[in-house]
């Protein structure tokens, strides 16, 4: 009988919210903040226990780069808080990676609270998004609000992400009020695929490029702490993030943006059909799991597994 066969069961996880990576004082950030021995000061994103949105304000002040990724999931939410993200995106892109949609617009409110429950589970220290999905903030501001208080009291998420500027910026006001976290989205908004009819780079006409910095503006002002800035030109990217004190997010928006964004299944490869220019893979993990899952097939058919070790006594 092999014993670790016999005994390797599986057991429970807990994930610590605040205790091994140092002390945590109520501001989510370690006591004595200097890398050991270096004599330098530790970057904020080190220094913080939990990542707040006044984190992300400092780390742009500092210049440090914001980094963000989706997940929709507890197993990679864990594995992503893990590697040290700072902020995790429960994206209505679910509505294509995990649902198989076309576009973003089918999703509904009681799945992304379902996705953002799984991924809160999976966290300790990034500060979590929920993206509000279609239909839920537009044109009316007070539906918006207990909307966006439903994804704060059952998934337990940080923040709220919605797409847009002057026309929803009702909304975003009513929504603070309740004190959550606003994250705005310009640029290229897929929610809005069917109003632009593709999803091409945005903003690249200057009328348009004019209304996209007002609107980053309007959204500072308005209060949301940080917006996301999807595929528009490099050079308007840089002008809105100089024209903010809020750090800008971007997605197939250059380098000169205060951190990067990408859906995480397009940054490991499980999507291997979508190939946009701003995409950097660093797996290939349908390639990788097209021949695990081959492997497994032959060793079922030639009756290879489950050996001898692999059995129950
Ligand atoms: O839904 C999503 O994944 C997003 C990112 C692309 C920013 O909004």
């Amino acid at each position: 009988m092999n014993s670790s066969a016999c005994s390797r069961e599986r057991t429970p996880t807990r994930i610590s919210k605040c205790s091994d990576r140092g002390r945590c004082d109520g501001d989510g950030l370690k006591q004595g903040s200097l890398f050991p021995g270096s004599g330098e000061e530790m970057s904020v994103a080190g220094k913080a226990q939990k990542i707040t949105t006044n984190t992300l304000l400092e780390m742009k002040q500092a210049g440090e780069k914001i980094t963000m990724l989706t997940a929709y999931d507890f197993s990679m939410a864990r594995i992503l808080d893990g590697a040290g993200i700072d902020v995790l995106l429960i994206g209505d892109s679910a509505s294509n990676v995990m649902a198989g949609n076309d576009t973003t617009v089918p999703i509904t409110l009681d799945q992304m609270i379902y996705h953002a429950q799984c991924v809160v589970k999976g966290v300790g220290r990034a500060l979590i998004v929920c993206d509000m999905p279609f239909g839920t903030y537009q044109g009316d501001s007070l539906g918006a609000l207990n909307n966006a208080i439903r994804i704060m009291k059952e998934s337990g998420a940080h923040s709220v992400k919605l797409e847009g500027g002057s026309e929803i910026v009702e909304s975003i006001e009513r929504i603070l009020t309740a004190g959550i976290p606003v994250m705005g989205h310009l640029g290229l908004t897929p929610q809005s695929i069917y109003k632009f009819g593709t999803y091409s780079v945005r903003a690249r006409e200057e009328e348009e490029a004019e209304k996209l910095v007002a609107d980053a503006q309007l959204l500072e002002l308005a209060g949301c702490f940080a917006i996301v800035l999807e595929k528009i030109p490099a050079d308007l990217a840089k002008r809105v993030t100089a024209a903010v004190n809020i750090p800008t997010i971007g997605i197939g928006a250059g380098a000169d943006v205060d951190g990067q964004v990408l859906v995480i299944h397009d940054v490991i490869g499980l999507t291997h059909e979508f190939n946009p220019r701003f995409l950097r893979r660093y797996l290939n993990l349908h390639e990788l799991m097209t021949e695990a899952v081959g492997r497994y097939i032959e060793d079922v058919r030639n009756l290879d597994f489950p050996n001898e070790d692999e059995r129950y006594c």
